[in-house]
């Protein structure tokens, strides 16, 4: 009798101590207070126009759970709407949990819009686990990690399917998943719908992306910076990209200095795809192409076991254009896209700069 109410003795003080370390926050004028805590709650929160979720400096080992609808109110600026800052964090959400961006309040005008946007979701974490996040209708870019280390991101959704794919030139501008400046990061399990790059890096080391599938958009991009900044070690393996307009985008712009070296695509399919299957070109612009590509190294590059059907015969399965010496020590295996006849583009697309030892059919007729 005697030591089992000392048991339960003990278990009450573990529970109440355990609810002591989380804060359930209920607005955003909280935060500072919340920041103390090693777990943050967040739930129904109604974020002010023109003011930032802002969980930065949040303390080593904090937890933040997302559960319910987060919205924001309406205001023309660039955010972010969140912002998570940190190490050894672990940010997560419930599966019926939503960021509600309700883009269309600044899709509206499409390409032609002026108005201002804000970023939907920053991150700039070390040591950190991200996954379950829903974004439904971001305004503009979705997910952002800049200058992340050791950071495993999962199951993300980015949903802007009220806006349309593509072709409805509505929801502009709204890339799904950025990695930039970043160091062993991991992408897995997630989910893209949207209008513009499903996945997009321009400057990172060891980045792999796996069971990432693509709907809507404009492709996984892998470019650079420039600046000197450089792709290294990137691997994107067992995705699908699905009605995009091109599926893997590797560009680079006239004059930047950097270079893409050992990025892997595997195991990829594709499927109606508009304008570019592959495309892998040097002289990206405003409107491409606009002349000849200047040198940017290519180095280790591998495209393996990829496949896919292009819709309807204009676009080109397979295009390349680069400086003569930027490719070096390509793999291209097992590469099958399908449909494509290159009748859409005026002049016709010029193919330059593959290594001369392979073959490897570009813009076919
Ligand atoms: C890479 O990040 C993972 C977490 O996603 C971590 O477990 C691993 O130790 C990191 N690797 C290195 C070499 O730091
Ligand atoms: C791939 O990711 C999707 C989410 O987009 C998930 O539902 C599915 O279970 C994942 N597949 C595997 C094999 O993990
Ligand atoms: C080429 O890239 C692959 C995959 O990233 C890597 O395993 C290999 O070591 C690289 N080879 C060279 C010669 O850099």
């Amino acid at each position: 009798m005697g030591t089992s109410g000392l048991a339960l003795g003990c278990l009450f003080f573990v529970v109440a101590s355990e609810s002591a370390q989380q804060f359930e926050l209920k607005n955003v004028n909280q935060l500072a207070e919340a920041k103390k805590f090693q777990k943050i709650v967040i739930r129904d929160l109604q974020v002010p126009a023109g003011v930032t979720l802002d969980l930065s400096n949040l303390k080593p080992g904090t937890t933040v759970e997302f559960a319910g609808r987060i919205t924001f109110g309406y205001k023309e600026w660039k955010g972010p709407l969140v912002k998570v800052t940190g190490k050894q964090l672990t940010i997560m959400a419930h599966s019926y949990a939503r960021f509600d961006g309700e883009g269309h309040r600044w899709w509206k005008g499409g390409r032609e819009s002026k108005l201002v946007k804000p970023r939907f979701f920053e991150a700039i974490v070390d040591d950190s686990t991200i996954r379950g996040l829903y974004f439904k209708n971001p305004p503009a870019p979705c997910f952002l990690c800049n200058w992340c280390h050791n950071t495993a991101i999962s199951k993300i959704t980015v949903d802007a399917k009220d806006a349309g794919d593509g072709r409805a030139g509505v929801a502009f501008n709204t890339d799904g998943i950025s990695l930039g400046y970043v160091k062993n990061i991991t992408v897995r399990d997630s989910y893209v719908f949207n209008q513009d790059d499903c996945f997009v890096t321009g400057a990172g080391e060891d980045m792999l992306v796996e069971n990432l599938t693509c709907e809507g958009g404009n492709g996984i991009g892998v470019g650079s910076l420039g600046k000197g900044a450089e792709v290294r070690r990137l691997t994107i393996r067992n995705s699908k990209i699905i009605n995009n307009l091109v599926g893997l985008d590797i560009k680079t712009e006239l004059n930047a200095v950097g270079a893409l070296r050992d990025v892997t695509f595997e195991n990829i399919e594709m499927k109606d795809i508009r304008q570019f299957g592959i495309t892998i070109h040097g002289n990206e612009g405003p409107t491409y192409p606009t002349g000849e590509p200047t040198y940017f190294a290519i180095e280790n590059l591998t495209v393996r076991n990829v496949r896919g059907n292009m819709v309807g015969s204009g676009g080109a399965n397979v295009w390349i254009w680069l400086h003569p010496n930027s490719a070096k020590n390509w793999r291209w295996e097992n590469v099958n896209v399908q449909g494509g006849k290159s009748g859409m583009f005026r002049p016709p697309l010029q193919c330059k700069g593959i290594p001369s030892n392979m073959r490897i059919p570009c813009a076919e007729k």
